[in-house]
C-alpha cells in the first residue's frame, strides 16, 4: 500500500494546526517533519519543542526528517518530543549504525537518509537494521525544487537489494513529487511519498492527496 506523507515545510507555519487537520482528514498516512539546522543543510527550520507542540494536534505518525550535524545529540529529544521515525542522514555522522541502534534503543523506528550524490554502497551494511530508507530525490534544504530524475534507478536498485536479502524496510522518496513524478518512483518500488509543494501550494489540498492515491490503482 502507498503511503503519502504531507511535508509541513510547505504548510503555513501561523496556521499549523489548521494545515495538519488538513491533510489529516484529506487521507494523508503520515505527516513529514523537516528539521534543518543551518550547518547541514543552508536552512534553518525548527526542533524538538515543534515536533512536541504537534504530537497533540494529530494521530498521524510523525515522519522526522534530521538534516542536521551530529544527529546523535537529538535522537533522545525528538523521541521524547512524539516523533514515530526518526530519519538520520548518513552523511552527518560517521557512526551511522551506532545512530540507528541509538534511535530504536529510543523505542521508534529508525530510518536512513540518502542524498542524491550518495551511492547506496554507504548503507548496505546497515539495511538489515532499518525500518526505512528515505531517498533523497532532490538535494535537501528547500521546498519547490524540481525532481532529479536519475534517482529512479536508485530506487529500483534499492528494491532490489531489498528483495534478494529478504528484508522488508519501507523505502520513501522526498523531493519534487507530483502526480507527474511521482508515477516513475512508484513503478521503480516506493512505498512511501513525501510532498510539499505539489500539496500546500494547491486551493485544494486534500483533492491533491487524492490525486497521488489514484496512481497506485492506474
Ligand atoms: C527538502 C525536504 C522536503 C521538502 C519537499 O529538503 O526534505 O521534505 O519539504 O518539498 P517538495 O515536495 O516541495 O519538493
Ligand atoms: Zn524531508
Amino acid at each position: 500500500m502507498m503511503k503519502i506523507a504531507p511535508s509541513i515545510l510547505s504548510a503555513d507555519f501561523a496556521n499549523l494546526a489548521r494545515d495538519i487537520q488538513t491533510v489529516e482528514a484529506g487521507g494523508a498516512d503520515l505527516l513529514h517533519v523537516d528539521v534543518m539546522d543551518g550547518h547541514f543543510v543552508p536552512n534553518l527550520t525548527f526542533g524538538p519543542s515543534m515536533v512536541a507542540a504537534i504530537r497533540p494536534v494529530t494521530s498521524l505518525p510523525l515522519d522526522v526528517h534530521m538534516m542536521v550535524d551530529d544527529p546523535e545529540q537529538w535522537i533522545p529529544q525528538f523521541a521524547q518530543a512524539g516523533a514515530d521515525t526518526l530519519l538520520v542522514h548518513v552523511e552527518a555522522t560517521p557512526h551511522i549504525h551506532r545512530a540507528m541502534q541509538l534511535i530504536h534503543q529510543n523505542g521508534v523506528k529508525a530510518g536512513v537518509v540518502v542524498n542524491p550524490g550518495t551511492p547506496l554502497t554507504m548503507i548496505e551494511p546497515i539495511l538489515s537494521l532499518v525500518d526505512q530508507v528515505l531517498i533523497m530525490t532532490v538535494n535537501p534544504g528547500f521546498g519547490g525544487q524540481a525532481f532529479l530524475p536519475d534517482m529512479a534507478d536508485k530506487v529500483a536498485q534499492l528494491a532490489a537489494m531489498r528483495s534478494e536479502a529478504d528484508l522488508d524496510f519501507a523505502i520513501e522518496v522526498d523531493g519534487g513529487i507530483t502526480d507527474q513524478t511521482l508515477p516513475i518512483v512508484f513503478d521503480a518500488g516506493a512505498d512511501i511519498f513525501v510532498a510539499g509543494s505539489y500539496i500546500y501550494n494547491a486551493d485544494d489540498p486534500a483533492a491533491q492527496i487524492d490525486t497521488l492515491k489514484a496512481i497506485e490503482h492506474d
